[in-house]
């Protein structure tokens, strides 16, 4: 491989800057490329050094990495030492605290919606807090492999609760706490929670929302299902309603129920600061996620505890270059991988101090991002486009108030990133000094797979640029056959790393067909890619029928299915439609029933209805009348002319297969122009 950017001297490379060279763990691009060699051609001695930075209580038997990834063979699998007995848990706080000597080491800085609600915590308060709250857990009887549902806000409690989950070998379900009742319970029949941990209530801007409703909304639909193996929940006071004796009861009327419904004050702050862990085996479960399925039913994917530790682990120390005296944040919400892997397990498997931030980017003012940098003088800063175009939008002036000095490297994650926003992050907030890390990865693949190196690779905007180590990547066409070189199709993986999902939990067959039956021998991701002439990978979106609305990934399955619900529509349709600060957003055409009215308050209701079936990151943005759906003669919808029509693009392709093209004519007559 040549160095990117001296064959074309017109295409934007930006280089690494000296200073960060100095002291980086992969300091020049032929460090990387050493390193990624070694990683792909000698992967079982790779790993094992890695392996040695951790606590094993059982070291492995044979051969690290273990897999079948050609579903015609034999059933799908990926094993990474196999066993070896460990505690991620120990590993992440008592391994910092006992063999790192980290105890007084600041884990984490906490900052609430409201900017005066603030907490330090340091990594042996962590670990009293995470054991108490392991403690309660077993005496609310949690045991190994039983799976807990944790629905709650950014607060300090969702890190104590999780880890307290991985110490005693339970199985965390994190449930983003912006989901509505219904996705809730739909999680926890699935995963089948023996408990559910929320809170009060929470602010999020100045809107107060009411968790705890929510979440016994939940458990009554999994009662009406006849599902219900929730039996306890256990319920934090907001640190919001506990200063001035405001008491949450009284403001949300919290209605409790005292067979079901547990304290966590009472629960967990007189339980014992100490809680020997569960010693695990490698392959063990450690948590479910769900994300969004395309056939509309969100998927649990599985994740374990030896292979996950040591990729997260990796992935924080090389692509956020971390060193002890860094400060570093990342914006997102634990409720979704990238909170997992890169505000919990990774950071903390290093020992870094991090900001936990509960808040949004526009409350109390635009200028919070900003003002909470220059406070704890962050250095490595992680955020997602769909935030850095909203703050762009703001100009410079708010960014101009405080001091960013303290700034060393920028990340971005979540859906490809624009080069102008690129250049906004670079130029504005990063003052031309910082590198912008643009990694590629997915809930699935458990950390970054395609991610630049701050002080080794040379960056062009909007691209995610080379494979991390051990990653092969691949590009296929339609056909399945490996492109080399320049070339487009999709993004698909030969070997496994050791942070890949393992499964779909409790189910197989969904695994296999999703990820592994189109391409037989291959990871497929669901995204197209392009590779450039100096080997630089691009994303070019997703192309099964999935939407990336603010990062967050949505069925178009999912939606429909909570539009066709109310009494009016007959059929819906959704496609995506570029959106200058979420990306993409919701475009729905809906066929309604004979002698029914489309009109502004049947558009207010069919929104409500997709808030109350997935949550507020669905609702629509366009909702248009569709007397007919443009289908070919075997009734297929051709989502193809939905997209053109909803972009308005006069090339609305080969129409020939269709059963009726006058419907098309009239979708285009009627298209929404401004969002409803
Ligand atoms: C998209 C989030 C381009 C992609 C970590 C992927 C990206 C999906 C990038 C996974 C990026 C994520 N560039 N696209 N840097 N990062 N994506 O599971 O379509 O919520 O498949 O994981 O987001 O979303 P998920």
């Amino acid at each position: 491989m040549v160095v990117p950017g001296q064959q074309n001297q017109e295409e934007k490379v930006f280089y690494p800057p000296e200073d960060l060279r100095v002291d980086a763990h992969v300091p020049d691009f032929n460090s990387y490329l050493e390193l990624y060699k070694k990683s792909i051609e000698e992967p079982e001695a790779f790993w094992r050094e890695v392996a040695q930075e951790f606590y094993w209580k059982e070291l492995p038997n044979g051969q690290l990495l273990q897999y079948n990834f050609d579903v015609t063979k034999e059933k799908v699998y990926v094993k990474f030492m196999e066993g070896a007995k460990t505690n991620i848990c120990y590993n992440v706080l008592d391994h910092n605290v006992l063999t790192r000597n980290l105890g007084e080491k600041v884990a984490y800085h906490w900052e609430g919606n409201s900017p005066d609600l603030r907490l330090t915590i340091t990594y042996s308060q962590l670990l009293k807090q995470v054991c108490r709250c392991a403690n309660a857990l077993k005496k609310l009887g949690v045991k190994k492999g039983d799976r807990v549902a944790i629905y709650l806000p950014m607060i300090p409690e969702l890190v104590y609760s999780m880890l307290a989950c991985a110490r005693i070998g339970a199985v965390h379900s994190i449930v983003f706490a912006g989901f509505s009742s219904e996705s809730l319970a739909e999680r926890i029949m699935d995963a089948q929670c023996s408990i559910l941990l929320t809170a009060d209530g929470v602010y999020r801007g100045e809107k107060l929302i009411n968790l705890k409703q929510i979440a016994d909304e939940a458990l009554e639909h999994c009662r009406e299902k006849g599902l219900l193996t929730v039996q306890k929940c256990m319920v934090v006071k907001h640190h919001a309603f506990r200063i001035n004796g405001n008491d949450t009861c009284n403001k949300l009327q919290t209605l409790w129920n005292a067979e079901c419904d547990v304290w966590w004050d009472e629960a967990v702050d007189n339980a014992s600061e100490e809680c020997d862990p569960e010693w695990m085996d490698a392959e063990d479960p450690l948590f479910v996620l769900y994300t969004s399925g395309s056939t509309g039913k969100p998927k649990g994917v599985l994740h374990t505890i030896a292979g996950y530790l040591l990729y997260t682990s990796l992935t924080f120390k090389y692509v956020f270059d971390h060193h002890q005296d860094d400060v570093y944040w990342c914006t997102a919400d634990i409720g979704w991988i990238t909170g997992h892997s890169y505000i919990t397990y990774g950071p903390l498997a290093n020992g870094a101090t991090s900001v936990l931030f509960e808040g949004i980017p526009v409350y109390p003012h635009v200028g919070r991002f900003w003002e909470i940098i220059e406070k704890y003088r962050v250095s490595k800063f992680y955020t997602a486009p769909t935030a850095i175009r909203l703050l762009m939008k703001y100009g410079i002036e708010p960014l101009q108030k405080y001091d960013l000095s303290s700034l060393r490297v920028l990340g971005t994650v979540g859906e490809p990133i624009n080069p102008e926003a690129w250049m906004w992050y670079h130029d504005a907030v990063g003052q031309g000094r910082c590198p912008v890390v643009d990694t590629f990865w997915q809930t699935e693949t458990g950390g970054h797979v395609l991610t630049p190196l701050p002080a080794a690779t040379p960056l062009k905007p909007g691209s995610a640029t080379l494979p991390f180590f051990g990653v092969l990547p691949i590009i296929l066409n339609e056909h399945g056959e490996e492109l080399e070189g320049e070339a487009e199709g999709y993004l698909v993986f030969k070997k496994p790393w050791p942070g890949i999902m393992r499964g779909v939990y409790g189910n197989q067959e969904c695994f296999e067909n999703t990820y592994f039956k189109k391409f037989p021998g291959f990871y497929v991701t669901g995204d197209g890619c392009r590779r450039d002439k100096d080997g630089y990978y691009w994303i070019t979106g997703r192309i099964d029928d999935m939407l990336n609305v603010s990062g967050h990934l949505l069925s178009t399955a999912e939606v429909e299915a909570a539009l066709t619900e109310h009494s009016a529509v007959a059929e819906a349709a959704v496609v995506s439609r570029p959106h200058i600060v979420k990306g993409e957003c919701l475009y729905c055409f809906v066929t309604l029933k004979d002698f029914r009215e489309f009109n502004h308050s049947l558009m207010d209701e069919l929104k409500r209805k997709v808030r109350e079936k997935i949550g507020p990151i669905a609702t629509p943005d366009f909702i248009q009348n569709a007397p007919g759906l443009p289908k070919t003669r075997s009734g297929k919808i051709m989502r193809r002319v939905l997209r053109q029509i909803a972009r308005n693009e006069k090339d609305l392709g080969d129409l020939s297969t269709l059963a009726d093209p006058k419907v098309v004519e009239v979708l285009l007559s009627q298209r929404c122009e401004a969002a409803a």
